[in-house]
């Protein structure tokens, strides 16, 4: 693993974010985060402070997404290799350090128009992460606090970004016709053993939400049933119910939140070793499952 980044947070802008308590604590499963900045809910799946933010505002998608470098050096040389491939960052503001609960915070744009954070010293929370409705809690150490997915026009560019600029390796694709002569095309990316912390899909003209999904995953596979029960009871829509994916072998299901964005759950991924030699195409999301339970 060449460059070991982590995903620190998520941060959304919702009109109202209290509309996404509900869903984020009775169904997926988070807690409050500690200290939130004012006008933001936060979230966490962990023992660090927080990892999903929820500000006001109009955007209703996601907003910004912070990744963690390490340390001051890590994060100085992905700075540099940003810059050589075309992407500046900038210096944070103590506001912005403050509000996000980190060290040190460099900013940029991606081309699919989301902020990336990088970062250092993302805090601890003062207790540790306890839900009963996750007793096997989440799957986050050396990994991040899950994956995210962003549909985006700016697809080549995106990919520049990701592997030039960030250095992220691309794990493996998919590409299949999902209707007579429609294809889609999904890149996913590591940059530590999670199987994709980032994928970006090619979206065929501009839509109304980057972010596709954000993916939580638990240590126990129950707490991934137990999860999809609550989804069921909540009435929300469920794109797609438990499945498991061909490529990174996870055991899950989705749920739309709220705002339209979904919410993978899932369980028991691959891993990404040093010696991962399986950057493939494959033509199929799924193994088996994952079928449109209960549409928006
Ligand atoms: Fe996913």
């Amino acid at each position: 693993m060449h460059h070991p980044l982590q995903l620190a947070y998520l941060g959304l802008e919702v009109p109202d974010p209290s509309a996404l308590s509900t869903f984020f604590a009775d169904v997926v499963g988070l807690v409050p985060g500690e200290g939130a900045p004012a006008g933001a809910l936060t979230w966490r799946n962990d023992d660090k402070a927080q990892r999903v933010i929820v500000e006001t505002g109009p955007a209703n998608d996601a907003e910004f997404i912070g990744f963690d470098a390490g340390d001051d050096g890590a994060l100085d040389a992905l700075v540099a290799r940003l810059d050589t491939a075309g992407f500046a960052a900038a210096e944070g503001t103590d506001d912005e350090r403050s509000a996000r609960r980190v060290d040190r915070l460099m900013r940029t744009m991606a081309p699919w128009g989301v902020a990336v954070e990088l970062t250092t010293g993302l805090e601890d929370a003062a207790t540790p992460y306890a839900s009963p409705l996750m007793p096997g809690g989440f799957l986050t150490d050396g990994v991040g606090f899950g994956h995210v997915v962003f549909a985006t026009t700016a697809f080549d560019e995106s990919h520049a970004f990701v592997t030039d600029g960030l250095g992220m390796a691309q794990s493996d694709w998919l590409e299949m016709e999902i209707a007579e002569g429609i294809e889609l095309e999904v890149r996913f990316y590591h940059c530590n053993p999670r199987h994709h912390t980032l994928a970006l899909a090619k979206a065929p003209f501009e839509l109304p939400q980057t972010l596709h999904h954000l993916m939580v995953e638990t240590n126990s596979r129950d707490d991934v049933g137990a999860a999809f029960d609550r989804a069921w009871t909540s009435g929300l829509p469920i794109p797609n119910g438990l499945g498991m994916h061909d490529n990174d072998r996870m055991f899950s299901f989705y749920v739309a939140s709220p705002a339209g964005f979904m919410v993978e759950v899932g369980h028991g991924a691959r891993t990404i070793t040093d010696d991962w030699d399986d950057n493939r195409r494959y033509d199929r999301i799924s193994a088996w499952g994952h079928q449109p339970l209960r549409q928006p």
